[in-house]
C-alpha cells in the first residue's frame, strides 16, 4: 500500500501543477495576445518593438511572475493578507498594501474596456458564421468593422453579454470546469492560429511579415514605444495586479515556481507571436496599414477566413475560442474586486459580483462611446503625452502602461528588499547561482528598468 500511496501522491501533485498552469494560462492568454499584441506591434513599427517586448518578458516579466507566485504561496492567503503577513515588521507596511489596491482598481478598469473588445469577438462569431464575408475584398471587410464601431446599441448588447458571462462564473465561484476546458480549448486555439499561419504562408507575403516582426529597425523605436512594450509585457502576463499572487497561494510547496512561471510565460509569448505571424502576411498581402490600431485583427482575420477553404467554419471556431480565452481572462480581472468587497465590506458573493460587475459595465459604456459619438473627445488632451486619446485610450494607457508596471515595481521591491532571503531560497529552490541572478534582477534590474522608462516618458 506504500507504493500505492506514493503513486496517488504523485498523481495529485502532477494535477496540482497542471491546475495552476491552467488557471494562470487561462488568465494570461486572452485578448492581450491576439488582439492587442499585433496592433501595438503594428503601431510601433514592428521588429524593434517586438525585441523590447521580448526583453521585457524575459528580464522583467518572468522574474516578477516568480515573485508574485512566491509571495502568494509563502503568505497562503489573499494578496492583501499575504503581503501584510509577510511584511509584519516592515516599516513600509502601508506601502505594500498599495499593491493590492492597485491590483483591484486596475482589474476593474481593464475589465470595463476588455469586455467591449470581448463583445467585438462575440459579434464576429455571427459575422463569420453567416458567410457574409466569404470572398469579400479588404474594403468590404473594413466596412463591416466600421459599421460595428459606429453602432453603439450593437456594441452595448455584445458588451453586456460578455460582462454577464464573466459575472455568472464569478458569482458561482467555481472554476474547476473552466480549468478543464482551458486544457482543451487553448490547444485548439493554438491549432487554429497555426491553420491561419499556414494560410498566411500562401499569400506570398509571409517573408515580409516575418521581417517586419523580427528584423529590428531601431529608427522606429520611440520612448513611448518602449513604455508600451513594458506595459504590454505586464498586461499580457497578467502581472502587477496580484492575480498570480492569488493563484500562487494554492500552489503546493514542492512545485517549482520557476518552471511553472516560465511555462506560462512561454505559452503566452508563443500565442502572441503566432498571432503576429498569422495577421501581418494578410496585412501586407492586402495593402493594409500595420498601424491601423485596435481594429487590426477584425479587419484582417475575416479577410483570411473569407478566402481559405472551409473559412466560415474555421472563422467561427476561431472567434468562439477567442471569446473563451477572453472569458477566462475577464474572470481573473473581476475576481480581485469581488474578493475585496467580500472580505472588507462583508458583502456576500452575489451582491459583490453584481455590484462590481454593474459599475464596470457602466464604465464600459464610456469606452463604447469613445468609438463613435465621443471619438473626438480627448478629456486629457492638454497633456502632450495624452494628446488625442479618447476615454478608451486613456483607460488602456493608465492601466497597462502605468498601474501594472507600478504594481510590478512594488512587487519586485517587496521581494528584493523586504522578504527574508532564507524564506525565498526555500520557496524558489533554485541553484545558488540562479537564485542570485533572480535576486539581483528583482532588487535592481526590474526597479531601475521600470523607473527609467517612466522617467523618460515623463520628460
Ligand atoms: N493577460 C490578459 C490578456 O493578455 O488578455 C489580460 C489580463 C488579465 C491582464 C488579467 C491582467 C490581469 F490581471
Ligand atoms: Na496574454
Amino acid at each position: 500500500s506504500g507504493a500505492l500511496e506514493g503513486s496517488n501522491a504523485q498523481r495529485g501533485l502532477w494535477s496540482s501543477r497542471l491546475a495552476f498552469i491552467l488557471a494562470a494560462t487561462g488568465s494570461a492568454v486572452g485578448l492581450g495576445n491576439i488582439w492587442k499584441f499585433p496592433y501595438v506591434t503594428g503601431e510601433n513599427g514592428g521588429g524593434a518593438f517586438v525585441l523590447v517586448y521580448l526583453l521585457c518578458i524575459a528580464v522583467v516579466g518572468i522574474p516578477i511572475m516568480m515573485a508574485e507566485v512566491m509571495i502568494g504561496r509563502r503568505g497562503g492567503r489573499s494578496p492583501v493578507k499575504s503581503l501584510s503577513l509577510i511584511a509584519e515588521h516592515d516599516r513600509l507596511k502601508p506601502a505594500w498594501k498599495l499593491v493590492g489596491a492597485i491590483g483591484i482598481l486596475a482589474g476593474f478598469l481593464i475589465l470595463s474596456f476588455y469586455s467591449v473588445i470581448g463583445g467585438w469577438a462575440i459579434s464576429y462569431v455571427g459575422t463569420t458564421a453567416s458567410g457574409q464575408l466569404a470572398g469579400q475584398s479588404a474594403d468590404t471587410v473594413g466596412a463591416v468593422f466600421s459599421g460595428l464601431l459606429s453602432d453603439p446599441t450593437k456594441l452595448l448588447a455584445w458588451h453586456t453579454l460578455f460582462m454577464a458571462m464573466v459575472m455568472v462564473v464569478v458569482v458561482r465561484g467555481v472554476r474547476s470546469g473552466l480549468e478543464r476546458a482551458v486544457s482543451i480549448l487553448m490547444p485548439a486555439l493554438f491549432v487554429l492560429l497555426l491553420i491561419v499561419v499556414g494560410y498566411a504562408m500562401t499569400t506570398g507575403h509571409f517573408g515580409q511579415a516575418a521581417a517586419f516582426l523580427f528584423q529590428p529597425d531601431f529608427s522606429k523605436l520611440t520612448t513611448s514605444g518602449i513604455l508600451v512594450a513594458l506595459g504590454h509585457a505586464f498586461f499580457t502576463l497578467s502581472l502587477g495586479m496580484a492575480v498570480m499572487m492569488a493563484y500562487g497561494s494554492y500552489l503546493p510547496k514542492n512545485i517549482s515556481i520557476a518552471k511553472t512561471s516560465i511555462t506560462v510565460s512561454v505559452i503566452d509569448t508563443g500565442v502572441a507571436l503566432l498571432a503576429g505571424l498569422a495577421i501581418f502576411p494578410i496585412v501586407f498581402a492586402n495593402g493594409l496599414e500595420p498601424g491601423a490600431g485596435p481594429g487590426l485583427i477584425f479587419q484582417t482575420l475575416p479577410l483570411a477566413f473569407g478566402q481559405m477553404p472551409m473559412g466560415s467554419l474555421f472563422g467561427t471556431l476561431f472567434f468562439v475560442l477567442l471569446i473563451f480565452a477572453a472569458w477566462t481572462s475577464g474572470i481573473s480581472l473581476l475576481e480581485p474586486i469581488v474578493e475585496w468587497l467580500e472580505e472588507r465590506k462583508g458583502m456576500n458573493r452575489t451582491v459583490s459580483t453584481l455590484g462590481a460587475g454593474f459599475v464596470c459595465w457602466g464604465l464600459g459604456i464610456a469606452s463604447i462611446l469613445s468609438l463613435n459619438l465621443w471619438s473626438d473627445f480627448a478629456p486629457l488632451g492638454f497633456v502632450p503625452m495624452l494628446e488625442g486619446k479618447t476615454i478608451f485610450d486613456l483607460l488602456d494607457f493608465f492601466t497597462a502602461n502605468i498601474m501594472l508596471p507600478l504594481g510590478g515595481l512594488l512587487v519586485a521591491l517587496f521581494a528584493g528588499w523586504v522578504m527574508s532571503r532564507q524564506a525565498m531560497e526555500r520557496e524558489l529552490a533554485l541553484s545558488p547561482a540562479m537564485f542570485n541572478l533572480w535576486l539581483i534582477t528583482v532588487r535592481f534590474i526590474t526597479p531601475v528598468a521600470v523607473a527609467v522608462v517612466f522617467i523618460y516618458n515623463l520628460m
